[in-house]
């Protein structure tokens, strides 16, 4: 049987165009500028408006991959949409984008696995493509956690934004896409990112709201032990599967969280931290939105070539991690 392939064939993003500056959050938060950039590398992030939710977001990215690809939604078999904050807890957000897109009853699945998500779908989309199940699908990350943000938290608050970014793999015989991964849950220290009310565990009612409880709470420094101690391991394991060394990759394209994050991972993973793409200072932490988005943001502008071989490594709620080497298009190939 022909070996099948996975080519990324389009790609989009779509930000919200209200800016809130760190100087913005001043007049509200016992916070400064210059704290948020010395801690963080964040200025400034993207905030939805009152007419747009999680999936209408969603939708934009998506309908501009589908656009680059040049493939009519009508074509598609699958859409996987990573997020944490969806416009619902039922129904799927993955439902609401597959209605907007296509009148064709296709599987439409959510994934929740915070900020890995949108790596944790691709890797998914990819099974499905190796197993000649599916040829044409749409892998989505969307993030509108400004309404899921307590804006009395300073420790929260001011390190996320919202954003979508959205990606098109197509089956394909010529070698290329995903080459390696690894994706791992320590659900043992799932406290330490959490909405503690809300769900089953602890449902909405009048206690929670004088809590506030139903918002987003994290152990930030806790959070960033993790995450500086699980990329370089994860990296390796992902290029081991893919059997490659760190110098076969021309981007790293990081979770964008905390830019000091970014720079210790460069540093224990003996990388220049010129081969990161980093943009974390216009748009902060969009969870899961933030690798389709720095992504289809520096093909965009050229930095990143489709042909490159790139090293996708994100960490999050879970606490979950997710590593991947792709190679989106093939190298003897232009679609
Ligand atoms: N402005 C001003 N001061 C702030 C602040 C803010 N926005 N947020 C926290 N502080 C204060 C704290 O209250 C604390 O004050 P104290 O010493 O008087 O108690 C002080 O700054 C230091 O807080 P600390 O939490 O130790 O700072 P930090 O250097 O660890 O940075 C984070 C905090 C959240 C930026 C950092 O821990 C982080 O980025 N962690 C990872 C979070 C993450 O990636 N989350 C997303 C997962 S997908």
């Amino acid at each position: 049987m022909t070996r099948l392939y996975g080519a990324i064939t389009g790609w989009g993003a779509y930000v919200p165009p209200h800016i809130v500056t760190n100087h913005d959050l001043e007049a509200t938060l016992d916070t400064s500028d210059e704290w948020i950039v010395q801690r963080t590398g964040i200025r400034q992030r993207h905030i939805a408006g009152a007419d747009e939710t999680t999936s209408t977001m969603a939708i934009k990215a998506s309908l501009a991959a589908l656009a680059q690809a040049n493939l009519p939604a009508t074509e598609l078999d699958l859409i996987l949409v990573a997020t944490s904050s969806p416009d619902y807890l039922t129904p799927p957000a993955s439902s609401l984008v597959q209605a907007a897109l296509t009148p064709h009853h296709i599987p439409a699945m959510t994934i929740v696995t915070g900020c890995t998500g949108f790596v944790y779908a691709l890797v998914t989309a990819y099974q499905f493509i190796q197993a000649g199940v599916y040829r044409n699908i749409l892998v989505v990350g969307v993030e509108l956690l400004s309404r899921f943000l307590d804006w009395r938290d300073r420790s929260t608050c001011v390190l996320f934004g919202d954003a979508a970014g959205a990606v098109v793999v197509q089956a394909t015989e010529q070698p290329c896409g995903l080459q390696g991964y690894d994706l791992g849950s320590d659900g043992a220290n799932c406290q330490h990112i959490i909405m503690p009310a809300g769900g089953s565990a602890r449902p909405f009612g009048p206690d929670v709201l004088d809590e506030r409880s139903h918002y987003i709470r994290m152990n930030g420094r806790e959070v960033f032990k993790f995450a500086t101690r699980i990329f370089a391991p994860a990296s390796e394991r992902a290029l081991r599967m893919a059997g490659k060394c760190i110098d076969d990759i021309d981007w790293v394209i990081p979770h964008q969280a905390n830019l000091r994050i970014i720079q210790a991972a460069a540093k224990d993973m003996g990388v220049p931290l010129e081969r990161f793409i980093v943009n974390i200072d216009r748009y902060a932490n969009t969870s899961a939105a933030s690798i389709p988005l720095a992504l289809a943001e520096n093909l965009a502008n050229g930095r990143i070539k489709p042909t490159d071989t790139l090293l996708l490594l994100s960490f999050g709620a879970g606490l979950t991690w997710a590593a991947a080497v792709v190679q989106m298009q093939p190298q003897l190939h232009s679609f």
